[in-house]
């Protein structure tokens, strides 16, 4: 039996919950029984060590929009207090991502693992802000840390470089790591129509945030670079480091020349031990990185096996569960399970 706290009852809290309840007899073929005994949102906490009712917890929280709707629920800012006195196994720390202060979910995290419990997060500020000290205290406090659902979504970029290709050492991570900004191109591509057409459909659909500037600016991408810098290449980066260049300038008529040449334009993320960047690059038409619409892609180049590719959706509270429940059974198996 494993008793989960979800920090963070939003799009993908709820979504990991549903997927919780709808693989639950899946989860017996890795001897994984899965309790939630604690959601906390940011007005309060709906808490039982002997298992939350999932369903009424999804029903009332959408209902009523937090999930002080839960009977005998506490209402305040309990997520300290909750991860620090609430009997978890794992912390799932799925808060909004702050890629300036990593808070709050860089406090969460480290109370987490103080009060010697594992970690499951999908929020990229932490890992941004203090990736190293967030993996030395993990191993100081014999914990568990994993981060898959933070870069790529759906798509297991992390654990394939860390796990598949063990045994490679990988030079350069080249990457399409934003779905936002690869539907933007993709659409002015296909269409020939300008930027801001094309964002202010993007937006209208819920693709495009109301506010987009860390997307289209390339500041997502550069957070996700610094984190494959981390965890892949040994790096101790920070976003600073990142040179970084969006869209927002290109044009059509760009677009166009490109196509005529054989290129596609992507915004691409590299880290390479000497060079980490961001920027709208030429990508050969039917290059592995030249994917369409939201979807990511990375590439590894690499010692052994040279070039590998990975594409998948890089978002979406269902697909993003996927790298959520994969890190729980990664957590499960890593304790003898
Ligand atoms: N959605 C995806 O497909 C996806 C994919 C990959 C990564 N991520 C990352 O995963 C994280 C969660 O994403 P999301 O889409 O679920 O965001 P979201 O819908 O905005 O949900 C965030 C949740 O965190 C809660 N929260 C905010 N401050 C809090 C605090 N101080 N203490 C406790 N709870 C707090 C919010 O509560 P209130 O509602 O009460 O404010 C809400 O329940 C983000 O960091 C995001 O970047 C999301």
């Amino acid at each position: 039996m494993m008793k989960l706290a979800l920090i963070g009852f939003g799009n993908l809290g709820r979504g990991f919950s549903r997927v919780l309840l709808e693989k639950a007899k899946f989860l017996r073929n890795y001897g994984l029984t899965l309790r939630v005994i604690a959601a906390v949102d940011e007005y309060g906490a709906a808490i039982d060590e002997d298992g939350l009712d999932i369903k009424k917890l999804l029903r009332l929280a959408e209902k009523r929009g937090a999930v002080t709707a839960y009977p005998k629920a506490k209402k305040g800012k309990l997520a300290l207090d909750v991860i620090e006195k609430v009997n978890a196994d794992i912390v799932f720390e799925l808060t909004p991502t702050n890629i300036k202060t990593g808070e709050p979910g860089l406090t969460h995290i480290k109370k987490a693992m103080l009060a010697g419990r594992h970690v499951v997060t999908s929020n990229k500020g932490p890992l941004v802000v203090a990736f190293r000290e967030l993996d030395r205290l993990a191993r100081r406090q014999g914990v568990e840390f994993r981060y898959s659902a933070s870069v790529g979504g759906a798509t297991p970029v992390i654990g394939l470089a860390k796990k598949l290709l063990a045994a490679n050492e990988v030079h350069a991570i080249r990457g399409v790591l934003n779905g936002t900004t690869n539907y933007i191109l993709t659409r002015m591509s296909k269409e020939g129509a300008p930027f801001d057409v094309v964002l202010r459909e993007a937006q209208e659909l819920g693709i495009a945030e109301k506010d987009p500037t860390l997307d289209i600016e390339g500041t997502d991408t550069a957070s996700k670079i610094t984190i494959l810098a981390n965890a892949i290449l040994g790096m101790d980066a920070k976003l600073k480091d990142v040179k970084v260049a969006g869209i927002r300038r290109i044009r059509p008529e760009a677009i166009r020349l490109a196509q005529e040449a054989g290129y596609t334009i992507k915004l691409i993320g590299v880290a390479k031990r000497d060079l980490l960047e961001v920027g709208p690059r030429l990508v050969p038409l039917g290059h592995p990185l030249a994917v369409g619409g939201t979807l990511n892609a990375v590439t590894f180049e690499t010692d052994l096996a040279r070039e590998v590719t990975i594409t998948g959706f890089g978002a979406g509270p269902r697909e993003t569960s996927s790298a959520l429940l994969g890190d729980l059974i990664d957590i499960h198996r890593s304790l003898g399970g």
